[in-house]
C-alpha cells in the first residue's frame, strides 16, 4: 500500500525540544523568574467542579481582558493554544495551498514547517548584516502572506519600525507580525493594527508572562479577519485553567511582568558585557535571550549540559555578519534569567570558551 501520509509531510519530523531534564533550562526563552502571583493563585483556587465543563466559547472574558491590554475591542482578539496555534491557523485562514509566504531568515524555525504542512511555498530572504529586511526582495514574488518577527528569534534583533511600516504598507496580502518577545522592547504591533486591516499581530503569554506551560497565545487583528481566524482555529483550544490564569495575569500581574521584563533586559545587557569580555560576540538583542555565534556550538552545549546548563544549539544560520561567517553559521542561544544564575553560567562558559570562536 502506498504511504497514507500526506505528501507535504515528506522529510518533516515531530519537533523535539532541547533535553534539559537535569539542567537549568536556558534553551527556550521562557521566564526564569517563574510564574506571576495572581495567575498562580487563579490556578490553585480553581473550583474542581469546573473541570467537568467545557471552557467558554468564545472566551468572552479573556478576549475582553486581552483587548484592554492591546488597546482594541474584544472582537479583534483570537486566543489559541500558544501563538504557534495562531500562526499555523493564519496560514489556512489567509492563504490557499500553493500560495507563497515570504520571510526574512534566520527566523522562528516553526514558521517554514507550518508553511510546508499547510501546502504553502516558502520564499526566504536573508536578513541584512544590520538585521534589517530587504523589502524589495521580500515582496518581489507578491506573496499572499508575509511573516515578520520582531524581536526576532533566534537573533534577538528588532526590526526598525520604518521597515515594519513599509512592509505593512506595500505587502499585497496579509502581514503576520510575530511579537512573542514584544514585552521586552517597545514593540509597535498593537499601535499599527487599528489602521491596517490586513495586519495580524501575534503575542504570547509563554515568554514575559511566565505561563508557557499553559499554552496561551493570541492574535490581534481586524474584526473581519478575526472571524476567519477563529473559524479555522475551532472551539475549545484553550482549556479553562489556562483561561483563568491568563485573565488573572493580564488583569493583575502586569506590574510583575513589566518588572521581570526590565530585569531580563538589564541582565541581558550585563550578560552581553560578560560574554564580550570572554572573547565572544553576541548579536544585539532586544529580547530575553542572546544569540552567540560559536563555531563549536554543539560541542560547547554538550559540555555546558554536563555542568548543568541547557542552551539551544543553532546551526546553518545564514552568514550575514562577520561573526556568523567566522562561526560557519553556528551559534548558541541563551535565555537570560536572574543574575546569580547568569553569573554561574558565565563562569561555566568561560571555562569552556577555548572551543568557542
Ligand atoms: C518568535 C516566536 N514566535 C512564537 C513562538 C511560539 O510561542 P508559543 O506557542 O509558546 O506562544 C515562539 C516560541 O519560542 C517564538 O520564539
Amino acid at each position: 500500500m502506498p504511504s497514507p501520509v500526506r505528501k507535504t509531510l515528506a522529510g518533516l519530523r515531530p519537533y523535539t525540544a532541547t533535553d534539559a531534564a537535569n539542567a537549568v533550562d536556558l534553551s527556550d526563552n521562557t521566564n526564569l523568574w517563574g510564574t506571576p502571583p495572581l495567575a498562580l493563585s487563579a490556578i490553585q483556587n480553581m473550583p474542581v467542579a469546573a473541570l467537568s465543563r467545557y471552557p467558554s466559547t468564545p472566551p468572552t472574558i479573556l478576549n475582553e481582558t486581552l483587548g484592554r491590554y492591546a488597546g482594541v475591542g474584544p472582537d479583534m482578539i483570537v486566543a489559541g493554544c500558544g501563538s504557534d496555534d495562531l500562526i499555523d491557523c493564519a496560514m489556512r485562514a489567509f492563504a490557499e495551498p500553493g500560495d507563497m509566504i515570504a520571510m526574512a531568515v534566520p527566523t522562528f524555525s516553526m514558521v517554514p514547517v507550518f508553511a510546508t504542512i499547510n501546502g504553502l511555498r516558502v520564499h526566504m530572504v536573508p536578513l541584512s548584516a544590520t538585521f534589517d529586511v530587504d523589502i524589495d526582495a521580500l515582496l518581489a514574488p507578491r506573496p499572499a502572506l508575509v511573516y515578520l518577527c520582531s524581536p526576532n528569534n533566534p537573533t534577538g534583533t528588532a526590526l526598525p519600525p520604518s521597515t515594519i511600516a513599509r512592509v505593512v504598507r506595500e505587502a499585497p496580502g496579509v502581514v503576520l507580525l510575530d511579537e512573542a518577545y514584544g514585552e521586552f522592547t517597545a514593540a509597535p504591533g498593537f499601535s499599527l493594527v487599528q489602521e491596517n486591516k490586513h495586519l495580524v499581530v501575534t503575542r504570547t503569554l509563554s515568554k514575559a508572562f511566565g505561563l508557557a506551560g499553559l499554552r496561551v497565545g493570541y492574535a490581534v487583528l481586524a474584526s473581519a479577519l478575526a472571524q476567519a481566524l477563529a473559524t479555522v482555529r475551532g472551539p475549545y483550544k484553550l482549556n479553562i485553567a489556562a483561561e483563568a490564569a491568563a485573565v488573572a495575569a493580564v488583569t493583575g500581574d502586569l506590574a510583575w511582568v513589566r518588572d521581570r521584563a526590565a530585569d531580563a533586559a538589564t541582565n541581558r545587557d550585563r550578560l552581553g558585557v560578560a560574554l564580550r569580555s570572554a572573547g565572544l560576540a553576541p548579536l544585539p538583542s532586544e529580547a530575553n535571550f542572546l544569540c552567540v555565534p560559536c563555531r563549536a556550538a554543539a560541542d560547547v552545549a554538550q559540555r555546558l549540559l554536563r555542568r548543568g546548563f541547557a542552551v539551544r544549539v543553532l546551526t546553518g544560520l545564514p552568514r550575514i555578519t562577520d561573526s556568523l561567517a567566522a562561526s560557519q553559521g553556528a551559534a548558541l542561544r541563551i535565555t537570560v534569567g536572574p543574575w546569580p544564575l547568569m553569573e554561574r553560567f558565565v563562569a561555566a562558559l568561560q571555562e569552556e570558551c577555548n572551543a568557542c570562536v
